[in-house]
Parts: C-alpha cells; sequence; structure tokens
C-alpha cells in the first residue's frame, strides 16, 4: 500500500545531442554573476569547457571559475567555495561536472548567504536552509549520481573521517539539467562502470524495503533490467549512444524521489560505502559494490519473499521446483556474476582499506532503519571483514 506522498520534482530536463543548445535560454533567467564550478580538468581536455565558456560569454556574463572540486568533494573546499562566492556577488552557479560538481554546488549554494559553519549546519545538524539559495543549474558530464535532478549534496570531512549526504528540499534542487549522453563518452571505463553500479544500487536501496506491492517495485525492475542490458552494451562499446543515453536517463530517474514516493527506503549500503569512502577516499559507485553482496547475503534472510521475487523478475531465475531460499541465493549469485563481468571492485582491500581500518570505518558507517535488517556494529563489521 503506498502511504501518503506530494510529488514534485522542480528541475527541467534538457535531453539530448543538442541539448546544450538550450543553455543560453535557461542562463537568461538569472543574474549577471556566475560561478562556474567544475572538477580536475576533464572538461578541458574533453571541449565541453570551450562551448560553455562560447555560450556564457555570448550571454553577457561575468564569469568566475572555480576548478579543481574533487571526487567525493570535501568541506574545506566548500569554505573556499563559500568565499569565492561571497567576494564575487555570484547571482547564479553553473556546475559542470559530474556528482561531486553538482553536489558541491548544491552545498555552496546554500552557504553563500548563511554565517554559520556549513558543515556543522548542514552536515552534523542536518538543518534546513534559513537564508536565501543562491541557484544552481548543471550540465551533467558523468552519469551515475541522480544529483542533476535531486536535492542531494554529499560531502567528505577528512578531518572528522566522515562523508555524509543532505537531502535538501526542491529550493535546492538544479534549475535545469543540461543531459548530453555524448558528453559522457569521454569518462574513464572504471569511472562508468563505477557510475552504473550506483545506479544500480540507488534502485536497489529503495527496492529492498517494505513488503508490499506496489507500482514503485515494477517501475524498479524495469529500470533495472534497461540498466543491466544497456550496461552490457556500454562496457562492449563505450560510445554506443543509445546504450548511453539509457543509462543516463535511467540514472537520473533513479534518485530523483520518484520511486520513493508512498514506500519504505533502505540506504545502508550507502552507509557502509561512505564509511569507506571517509576513510579512503575511493570511488562512491566501486565502494557501494564491494560491500554490496555481504550485505544483502546478511539481510536475505529477513526479506527473502522480495529477494525472491528480484531473483525472478531482474535475473530470470526459473522458481520450478526451488524454495524461496534456493531462488534468492540463486539471484545473487547472478547479480554478483554480472557485477565481476562488467568490472566492478568487490572488496575494499582492492580500494585501499585494510584490517587495521576495520574499527574506523564500523564507527563512521551510520545505521539505517528502513531495510529488513537494523544491523549491530557486529553486523557491520563481519560485511566489512567479509569484503576486505
Ligand atoms: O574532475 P574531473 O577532471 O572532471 O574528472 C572527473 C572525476 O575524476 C571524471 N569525469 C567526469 N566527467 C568526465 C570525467 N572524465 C572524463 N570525461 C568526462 N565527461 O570522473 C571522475 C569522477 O567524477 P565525480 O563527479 O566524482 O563522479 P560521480 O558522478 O560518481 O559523483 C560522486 C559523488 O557524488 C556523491 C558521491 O558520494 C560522490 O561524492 N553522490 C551524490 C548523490 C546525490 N546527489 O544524490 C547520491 C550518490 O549516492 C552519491 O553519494
Ligand atoms: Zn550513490
Amino acid at each position: 500500500m503506498l502511504g501518503n506522498f506530494t510529488y514534485c520534482n522542480p528541475t527541467k530536463i534538457h535531453f539530448g545531442p543538442d541539448a546544450l543548445d538550450s543553455l543560453g535560454g535557461e542562463l537568461a533567467k538569472y543574474g549577471k554573476n556566475v560561478l562556474l564550478v567544475y572538477g580536475g580538468g576533464s572538461i578541458k581536455k574533453n571541449g565541453i569547457y570551450d562551448s560553455i565558456i562560447k555560450i556564457l560569454e555570448n550571454s553577457g556574463k561575468n564569469v568566475t571559475e572555480l576548478g579543481g572540486v574533487m571526487p567525493n568533494p570535501t568541506s574545506d573546499k566548500l569554505i573556499e567555495g563559500v568565499k569565492v562566492a561571497r567576494e564575487n556577488k555570484i547571482d547564479f552557479i553553473l556546475a559542470v561536472g559530474g556528482g561531486s560538481v553538482c553536489d558541491y554546488s548544491k552545498a555552496v549554494s546554500v552557504s553563500v548567504n548563511c554565517n554559520e559553519d556549513p558543515w556543522e549546519k548542514y552536515f552534523i545538524r542536518f538543518e534546513e536552509p534559513t537564508c536565501d539559495i543562491v541557484p544552481v543549474g548543471c550540465v551533467l558530464t558523468m552519469v551515475g549520481t541522480g544529483s542533476e535532478m535531486n536535492g542531494g549534496s554529499v560531502i567528505t570531512n577528512h578531518h572528522q573521517k566522515l562523508k555524509i549526504g543532505h537531502v535538501f528540499g526542491e529550493e535546492v534542487f538544479p534549475k535545469f539539467a543540461v543531459l548530453n549522453p555524448e558528453f559522457t563518452f569521454s569518462v574513464p571505463q572504471y569511472q562508468m562502470v563505477s557510475g552504473i553500479y550506483d545506479i544500480m544500487s540507488h534502485i536497489l536501496e529503495q527496492y529492498f524495503s517494505g513488503e508490499d506491492d506496489n507500482t514503485s517495485d515494477y517501475i524498479m525492475e524495469g529500470m533495472l533490467r534497461s540498466l543491466i542490458h544497456s550496461a552490457d552494451a556500454a562496457v562492449k562499446n563505450p560510445r554506443d549512444y543509445e546504450a548511453r543515453s539509457n543509462i543516463m536517463w535511467t540514472a537520473t530517474w533513479a534518485l530523483n524521489t520518484f520511486v520513493a514516493m508512498g514506500k519504505t527506503t533502505d540506504w545502508e549500503v550507502h552507509m557502509l560505502g561512505q564509511a569507506v569512502a571517509a576513510h579512503t577516499d575511493a570511488t562512491h559507485g566501486m565502494t557501494l559494490a564491494a560491500v554490496s553482496m555481504p550485505y544483502y547475503r546478511l539481510i536475505m534472510p529477513y526479506g527473502l519473499k522480495k529477494f525472491a521475487r528480484y531473483a525472478k523478475a531482474v535475473w530470470d531465475v526459473r522458481p520450478e521446483g526451488k524454495s524461496d531460499g534456493q531462488i534468492a541465493a540463486e539471484g545473487l549469485d547472478r547479480m554478483e556474476a554480472w557485477m565481476k563481468s562488467i568490472g566492478l571492485v568487490m572488496n575494499i582491500t582492492e580500494l585501499g582499506a585494510n584490517e587495521s581500518m576495520l574499527d574506523g570505518i564500523v564507527k563512521s558507517t551510520l545505521i539505517m532503519e528502513g531495510g529488513y535488517k537494523v544491523l549491530t556494529r557486529d553486523d557491520v563489521r563481519a560485511i566489512l571483514k567479509a569484503s576486505l
């Protein structure tokens, strides 16, 4: 049964090979002083930077550049961005990059006009913005997080060894997102595959929760089948437009709040993955891949019906003559084999973790209550140990 909900997603999407043509019209709606935020330089190598600069110039904007946003953007970098935005009286933030750049831009947007420490306010106390928010628009170059159409912002604090996400309300969602699948062709294979698993994990975090039968479950099963099919094609040929465009659109819908409406969700895989990243700075999707199988095998008995349904609907496990336990286990085996086949990292050792870090990672793991089993600290340790 679906519970009560109000659904609104204010982000306008411009999708396709010509999507960037819409940027000038969007920029015209906002003030003159634009903060152009980007990462470590990939947009300068693949030409996206030049195209954007031309559009900004033609739109008559004063542009302040803020590059060097790192994967897993840090609280220190956030302070720097807030300072730059204040000094240049920024009216609009244009994020050009992946989830890190989009997340970071949102964090800056809610902090420019706020006098408190943003890390403490948003990522420790989880308060809502109480100041004017600088609007953000996004040109996406790497697919996975869904940040282009949601209010999520994940920031890492290396001093405190914490990586924490705040899910802001609709006033913080990007005003628009430009999604050109061709912009993702230059993403390295490791990143592409990591993004693909991030999408899968977002869907599974929302799917593996609750016992009821609702429309979202059927939508998510369809999205998963599309994702697996397109991922196989993209791994074979990264320039397969059909595959890359389907992956891009699935990523957006996987985490734009739509499939979560009226149902409970889990998010424990993300809490485990974020704790691993807080200690290793590893790539987001890979941290999720590395902890997923031990986690799902541990909770499977507590959500057996749903895991058996998943095995049949997504992995085509034939149920004849098998118990739910056998069907469910076979589904997870097929999932694991597929994960290996596309090149995902299946253990945290490969991501830089080791036995001596376990205590710290266990401590950094937040425990959620929406999954089939509320983990104990011993469970967390067992999952991480199984992933070493
Ligand atoms: O920095 P540059 O040089 O641009 O290189 C980036 C970066 O090294 C590269 N890249 C991006 N587009 C490229 C490209 N390289 C070549 N060609 C292109 N077109 O890819 C690398 C990774 O980029 P990043 O933005 O870090 O990846 P992703 O999109 O996976 O974002 C990860 C961050 O998003 C957070 C993660 O925790 C992590 O901090 N998440 C945000 C969520 C949200 N807003 O809802 C939810 C997610 O679960 C996730 O937690
Ligand atoms: Zn994620």
